[in-house]
């Protein structure tokens, strides 16, 4: 009989990406390489009906190398199938919400396919033309997380497959230190899995950690079972390695206090944390090659004095756990407020009360309840006409108060976000009229669990009303609370006002994380911050932030005239500290790392959020952003990563993978924000009708080296034509045979079926010794060596 045939497929392919980056504040880093196996396998029904011979990884390996920051990650996955029909393998990466990949190539029979980096429509008009012509249907696999990056590849028997993707990244700063998130979740035991990081950076490092692997959802504290138990080599001041390699025994107990499946292998996020000695004033610029970059991160500061309106929502929908969690958090929020701080405390849900802490009875209720609350809505005179609470300055007493207050929140009807904000726009006007608190840093802390539902329910509207109200310049954070948020229009709040959105996720842990996100906004240390460089410096990034909280990091970056010498005196850093306006030096160091990617990466990052802001230059700034894009091969939302067969005249698509739809279906959903859809069409050029059982197959010589590499212990039991010898007796291996016999067996107490060593793919998780094998060896034809291979 014929050996099935399969045309590689494979070949064409693309991959978009549609993508809402999160503006604002990324956090977590997540990556997750999988392989997935293929759905309804046993279409034969006469065929053995144990857990069908797969595709499995043979090697997993990370490599990350952070130079001044800027981390660029590539992923290694090789995969071979063991089944005698060719098989899909699915590549399946979580990004960091923050990173861009930029480059992503294919080993398939020994070739290299790598993506390139497209236009959107460009690629899509390609991929049309070509499904015009007549290529075959596209076959859509669309990524279940929005942050999912999956690619399938056909692989023909006995064959290897390669995925090598890479992506970048820009560490940011927070709580007073970097973090670098590797997420792993191969699917199953991988015999070689690494990870090894390289630091080098240009300063003194301080702290370099590896932190307990994490499940990637709740906040953990301290597990001691899930030391990574990685290597960290110090080389130097300013270097160090870390590499992290996991055996598959080691893989199986992490799994296990992760409360995963051993079997199926290692599933969190190992981490590496570091920070960088810096300098106490203006930062440093470090400049290579007519590029800069300026950290600046200043310490010894005291904080400003601020004054803080929290906006919480208690619609109906927090009902249950999450009013509880919001009131658990605010508990330890208002512990952590500075003293002679100010705040004042807004709850909304149809109307919006502005708690009076001396008289809850007349803690003010607007609209009041005589209002027709669903009809029109309200503008900023109606709201000016009313009498609110003065803010309240924190002492123990008014803190007292505030957590009785909080304790008497209830979740009822409806939610106006419109008026609440209108409302704490007012009283930040108000209170900044009071000379008493000219110097307090206004700020809003603002959550949310849901959509505008009642009065103005536009969330385009309330962007442009709040920004108008806006010109006090407050910085507005915002929270969206639980799969129910609209992210995506707090994410626009907050990047238009000054501020950065973060998700809170449903879960045990949710007032740690609204916790832990005040913690990264509770010392405001500068505000009005500029930095200034001489006329010659072009393509500057982002110069000018309106507030500097401690343990964060600003990163300015531009293009500089080699002729000219980069030296101190070639700008200074302008700030408010509280008291007065203080001009800051910086000092400035030479680098042998490039600056340039690290510089296009922040210029793209920054243009796209300028585009999600700014509709007027929308079209101008995206193109801006596609130019530098394709000039570095980023794949962004305005980019799209194409595959395609060499020689190929056909057949690329685009996905229109929509935003932030979907994410359920992922255990670990935690993963910052809703930033990236990653979708892929392929097209699969293989004849389903050309079907041959599967026991026609006859292996390879080159399988054979591979089951000896695979299980090095029968070298001790094998001889040169292929016998092995153990106390029952002599049996054929059966490299290059085939059985199809049926035969039950028993291992373990558990059923399954003899079949060749080489034909059960559970082996290689099982099967790790000698003993094991004489365990599971069972006796075929009565002359070949089996193993019991278990249903399951
Ligand atoms: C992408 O990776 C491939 C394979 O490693 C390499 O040949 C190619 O030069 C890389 N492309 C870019 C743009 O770095
Ligand atoms: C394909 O690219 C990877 C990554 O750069 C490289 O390690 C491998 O040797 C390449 N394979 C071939 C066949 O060129
Ligand atoms: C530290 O080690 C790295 C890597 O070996 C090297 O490139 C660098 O020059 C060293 N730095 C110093 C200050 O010795
Ligand atoms: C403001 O309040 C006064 C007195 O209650 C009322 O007469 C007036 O119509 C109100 N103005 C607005 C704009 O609501
Ligand atoms: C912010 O600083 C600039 C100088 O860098 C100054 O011109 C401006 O008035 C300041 N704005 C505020 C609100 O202090
Ligand atoms: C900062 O730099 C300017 C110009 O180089 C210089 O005049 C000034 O003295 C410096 N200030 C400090 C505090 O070093
Ligand atoms: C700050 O830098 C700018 C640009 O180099 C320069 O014009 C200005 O004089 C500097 N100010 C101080 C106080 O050094
Ligand atoms: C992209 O690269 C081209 C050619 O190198 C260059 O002319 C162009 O200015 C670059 N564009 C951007 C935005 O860097
Ligand atoms: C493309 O086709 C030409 C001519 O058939 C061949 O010489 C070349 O090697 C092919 N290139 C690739 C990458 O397959
Ligand atoms: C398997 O077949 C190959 C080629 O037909 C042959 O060279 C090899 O000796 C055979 N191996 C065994 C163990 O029979």
């Amino acid at each position: 009989m014929k050996i099935k045939h399969f045309k590689l497929i494979s070949i064409l392919f693309f991959l978009a990406f549609v993508c809402a980056y999160s503006i604002g504040s990324p956090t977590e880093s997540n990556l997750v390489v999988t392989t997935l196996e293929e759905k309804n396998q046993n279409h034969n029904k006469e065929s053995f009906p144990i857990k069908p011979l797969s595709v499995k990884i043979n090697e997993i390996h990370v490599t990350s190398r952070v130079r001044n920051r800027y981390a660029v990650t590539t992923i290694q996955s090789k995969v071979k199938n063991y089944n005698h029909k060719a098989k899909q393998a699915s590549f399946s990466v979580i990004l960091p919400d923050s990173a861009f990949i930029s480059n992503f190539t294919m080993e398939i029979n020994g070739q290299n396919y790598t993506a390139y980096v497209k236009e959107k429509e460009e690629a899509k008009k390609i991929y049309d033309e070509a499904v015009a012509q007549g290529s075959s249907a596209a076959h859509v696999a669309t990524a279940r997380d929005s942050n999912r990056f999956t690619v399938s590849v056909n692989v023909e028997p006995e064959t290897k497959a390669a995925f090598y993707l890479t992506y970048e990244e820009l560490l940011k700063r927070q709580n007073g230190f970097y973090q670098l998130v590797i997420n792993l979740h191969p699917g199953e035991l991988v015999r070689n899995l690494d990870v090894v990081v390289e630091i080098a950076e240009s300063r003194k490092l301080v702290n370099v950690k590896v932190p307990p692997i994490r499940t990637g959802n709740e906040v953990q504290s301290g597990i001691n079972d899930l030391d990574p138990r990685a290597v960290l080599d110090i080389v130097n001041d300013t270097s160090a390695v870390i590499k992290f390699t996991p055996s598959e025994e080691r893989q199986k107990a992490l799994a296990h206090s992760l409360g995963m499946k051993e079997e199926e292998g290692l599933a969190g996020q190992f981490v590496v944390e570091y920070d960088v000695e810096r300098d106490p004033i203006g930062g440093e610029v470090l400049v290579q090659d007519g590029y800069f970059v300026h950290f600046f991160a200043p310490k010894d500061l005291k904080p400003l004095l601020k004054y803080i309106v929290f906006i919480l929502d208690t619609s109906s929908s927090m009902w249950g756990q999450m009013i509880r969690q919001l009131k658990e958090a605010m508990y330890e929020v208002l512990d952590q407020l500075h003293p002679n701080d100010l705040f004042h405390l807004v709850e909304f849900n149809t109307n919006v009360r502005v708690w009076n802490l001396n008289n809850y009875l007349q803690s003010v209720w607007y609209p009041t309840s005589d209002d027709v609350y669903w009809s029109e809505s309200y503008g900023p005179e109606d709201i000016a006409n009313r009498t609110f609470p003065e803010a309240y300055m924190v002492n123990g007493d008014n803190i007292k108060k505030a957590k009785e207050s909080i304790s008497k929140f209830e979740a009822v009807s409806a939610t106006d976000i419109h008026t609440a904000l209108q409302v704490g726009m007012h009283l930040i006007k108000t209170t900044k009229q009071n000379i008493k608190y000219a110097n307090h840093q206004p700020m809003v802390m603002f959550l949310t669990d849901g959509e505008p539902t009642v009065r103005e329910t536009s969330t385009q509207k309330i962007l442009n009303d709040i920004s108008k109200l806006n010109d006090q310049k407050t910085p507005i954070f915002a929270l969206s609370f639980g799969e129910a948020a609209d992210k995506n229009f707090l994410q626009k709040l907050s990047l238009n006002n000054y501020g950065f959105s973060k998700h809170i996720y449903e879960g045990a842990d949710a007032a740690l994380q609204l916790q832990d996100f005040y913690r990264q906004i509770s010392s405001p240390l500068l505000s009005n911050v500029s930095f200034k460089y001489e006329p010659s410096v072009t393509s500057l990034t982002k110069n000018e932030f309106s507030i500097h909280f401690d343990g964060s990091e600003m990163v300015v970056a531009g293009c500089y005239d080699q002729t000219e010498n980069f030296d101190e005196s070639f700008g200074n850093v302008t700030a408010w500290n509280g008291h007065d306006t203080v001009s800051m030096n910086f000092t400035v160091q030479r680098t042998v790392s490039s600056i340039e990617r690290l510089w296009a990466y922040l210029s793209v990052k920054q243009l796209l959020d300028q585009k999600e802001v700014d509709e007027e230059n929308k079209a101008l700034i995206q193109k801006k952003a596609l130019e530098l894009a394709l000039n570095y091969s980023f794949v962004t939302p305005v980019s799209s990563l194409v595959v395609v067969k060499p020689n190929a005249t056909s057949s690329v698509d685009v996905e229109n993978a929509k935003i932030g739809e979907d994410y359920s279906a992922l255990t670990d959903n935690r993963f910052g924000g809703v930033p990236l859809s990653a979708g892929l069409y392929s097209d699969f050029d293989y004849d389903e009708s050309i079907d041959v059982p599967d026991y026609n197959y006859k292996t390879t010589e080159k399988a054979s080296n591979d089951l000896f590499m695979s299980y090095p212990w029968l070298n001790s039991i094998v001889d040169k034509e292929g016998f092995i010898t153990i106390s029952k007796g002599k049996y054929k291996l059966g490299l290059n045979e085939t059985i199809s016999d049926v035969v039950q067996c028993k291992a373990n107490n558990k059923p399954g079926y003899c079949v060749l060593l080489n034909s059960c793919s559970q082996a290689y998780s099982v099967i790790l010794s000698l003993n094991d094998y004489i365990n599971y060896f069972c006796e075929l034809q009565n002359e070949y060596a089996g193993v019991c291979c278990l249903i399951d």
